[in-house]
């Protein structure tokens, strides 16, 4: 029995509900509704343009909407302050950019633990943690090396053990393979379904990848603002 046939018996991390945005006079989007469940794997697809990293930002708490709801694990994110804001944000949410976005003056392993020490983990914690990260995503090998020193698939790979170092209940990725040939896209891709069959992660992907969003559970396709 598929349990996503009962989608009420499932625990709901994201519900977005009616945004709208706009910058100065351009309405980016337009009313938009998005629920995902825990354990999702929902693509976000749409030209360039659409609004597709607005509404990642939004859902993200990097962003406020003009009006419209954004609830995260319960959590009212539209209801809190700035401070309250960038604690949430640490320790709900993961993000992984198409660039990674690494800090190029630690290694690996410091990139990683960073969140964590930011949430105010040991180093000695941390550490345990972001190791076992790097293991499972196989680039433990690389843990004292700094990023430029890493290809772009590995660089990926340990931004992705970034975001899930806090176990976040939410990771947004946007268009994480738009900078990866097709053989690294497709293993990132594989590692995101394994991370969810493993952990349970929940994961929107804004992505451009074909495969990657016909192997989705979902896929949400945007167009000027707008779910279609
Ligand atoms: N901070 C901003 N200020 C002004 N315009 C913006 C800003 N962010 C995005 N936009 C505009 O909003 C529209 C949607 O952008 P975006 O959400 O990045 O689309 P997508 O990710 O689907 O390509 C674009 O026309 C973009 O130029
Ligand atoms: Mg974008």
């Amino acid at each position: 029995m598929e349990l996503s046939q009962f989608p009420y018996l499932r625990t709901m991390i994201l519900q977005a509900n009616d945004i709208h945005k706009s910058f100065g006079q351009l309405e980016i989007l337009k009313g938009v509704d998005l629920s995902v469940a825990k354990g999702e794997i929902v693509s976000i697809v749409g030209a360039s343009g659409a609004g597709k990293s607005t509404l990642l930002h939004i859902v993200g708490t990097l962003d406020k909407p003009d009006s419209g709801k954004v609830t995260i694990n319960g959590v009212d994110v539209t209801a809190l302050n700035e401070k309250k804001l960038s604690q949430f944000r640490n320790e709900h949410i993961g993000f992984v950019f198409q660039f990674h976005h690494l800090l190029p003056e630690f290694t690996a392993l410091e990139n990683v633990c960073i969140p964590a020490f930011i949430q105010g983990k040991s180093p000695k914690e941390a550490e345990k943690t972001a190791m076992e990260l790097l293991e499972r995503l196989g680039v433990q090998h690389r843990a004292y090396h700094k990023p430029g020193q890493l290809s772009g698939g590995e660089q990926q790979r340990v931004s992705v053990a970034r975001a899930l170092v806090n176990n976040p209940a939410l990771i947004l990725a946007d268009e994480p393979s738009g900078n990866l040939d097709s053989e690294n896209a497709a293993s990132l891709h594989q590692l995101f379904f394994d991370l969810r069959d493993a952990l349970n992660q929940t994961f929107i992907i804004v992505t451009h990848n074909e495969e990657l969003a016909g192997i989705s559970d979902r896929t949400v396709h945007m167009r000027d603002g707008l779910i279609l």
